[in-house]
């Protein structure tokens, strides 16, 4: 079954090829099934792999750039793979349309990363009907289950949890738990689960303490850009912030910026502790210079798991339901070790 509609996905390419160079229509036959088909090396070459459709949210953040790279690297020819990659540039339409181009192609897989949570229903229903079985990555959907066969991504309500539960230590290290304490939060793209999720766990143990005020939380989307203009209106807004919570690094170079352009600090025993997540290589060498307090993790190396995955539903193995990747907190105490080893 999955080796016929390989061959149908390279014999559509096939006759898109010949149809741009305007040979007949009629002229082409499936790959393996009729004379000529040597012709069609592109095709014939293509023929065995496994082809995976993947639409990816955009190119907004360092991080991201490292999760595109995980699955092409994971994703080879040379490991029996031929990806379609689709960079869906932040608009979930884009990824519905993607995801129907890559149904019409008939692909063998489609992963999807997910920009927001919801919507999802009636496009993985049509990915569900025509048999095409759906790996859900990094972000999550809010889906009925039974449309996609797995997600593979990270926990990003512990995230949220693990940064509020350093800043619960690091205040008692201070005798200063009981203090108040003022908080603003730079939200990743709303509606997403990578945004919610934090946003909720670092609540979940905020809310214990009625010392510590969020005074605000806005949108800057996970960009340096917008993460530097929410800051900057922060700033304008609020002469006594003690703590900036960015949820992922981009953001925080953007607050870093605009922090420094008032004339205030960030860091170990500066102004403000601003906390981050991601631990990209730039913001590791932050976190050891001591700008940035505490790095939680969020690991974008998922390819390798996507690709096990598939790997086992070749071999008709059956799948959980969920892969969580594992994950590291870093503070300037541990971070030396591991900036050399960090590829991204
Ligand atoms: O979904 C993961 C988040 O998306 C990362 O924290 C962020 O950097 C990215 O844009």
């Amino acid at each position: 079954m999955k080796n016929r509609k390989r061959r149908m996905v390279s014999w559509i390419t096939a006759l898109l090829i010949l149809c741009q160079t305007g040979c007949g229509f009629f002229s082409v036959t499936p790959q393996g099934e009729a004379e000529g088909e040597s012709s069609y090396t592109y095709a014939e070459d293509e023929s065995e792999l496994i082809v995976v459709g993947f639409s990816q949210v955009g190119s907004e953040s360092v991080w991201r750039t490292a999760h595109s790279n995980s699955i092409q690297n994971a994703l080879t020819k040379e490991n029996g793979y031929f990806l379609i990659f689709d960079n869906a540039r932040q608009k979930q339409e884009n990824q519905i349309k993607a995801i129907r181009s890559f149904i019409s192609q008939r692909v063998d897989y489609i992963v999807l990363s997910p920009i927001v949570e919801s919507g999802w229903d009636t496009v993985l229903k049509e990915a569900k009907d025509a048999g095409i079985p759906v790996i859900i990555m990094d972000r999550r959907v809010d889906a009925d289950a039974s449309l996609y066969t797995t997600w593979v991504g990270t926990d990003t309500y512990k995230e949220g949890e693990n940064a509020a539960r350093w800043l619960e230590g690091e205040l008692k290290s201070h005798n200063a738990l009981y203090e108040d304490v003022n908080i603003v939060i730079l939200q990743g793209t709303l509606g997403s689960s990578a945004e919610s999720n934090r946003t909720r766990g670092f609540a979940s143990i905020a809310q214990r303490y009625g010392n510590w005020h969020i005074l605000d939380q806005q949108t800057g989307d996970f960009t340096v850009a917008k993460g530097k203009e929410v800051m900057q209106q922060f700033l304008k807004k609020y002469d006594d912030i003690d703590v900036v919570v960015a949820q992922n690094d981009d953001m925080a170079f953007g607050a870093i910026e605009a922090i420094e352009e008032a004339g205030k600090t960030t860091g170990v025993g500066k102004d403000m502790i601003l906390i981050s997540f991601d631990a990209v290589r730039e913001a590791l060498v932050l976190v050891q210079q001591g700008k940035i307090n505490v790095d939680i993790e969020c690991n974008p190396e998922q390819g390798d798991d996507v690709e096990k995955v598939i790997r086992m539903l070749e071999n008709g193995e059956s799948v959980e339901k969920e892969y969580v990747v594992a994950e590291r907190i870093f503070t300037h105490r541990n971070v030396a070790r591991y900036i050399e080893e960090r590829t991204y």
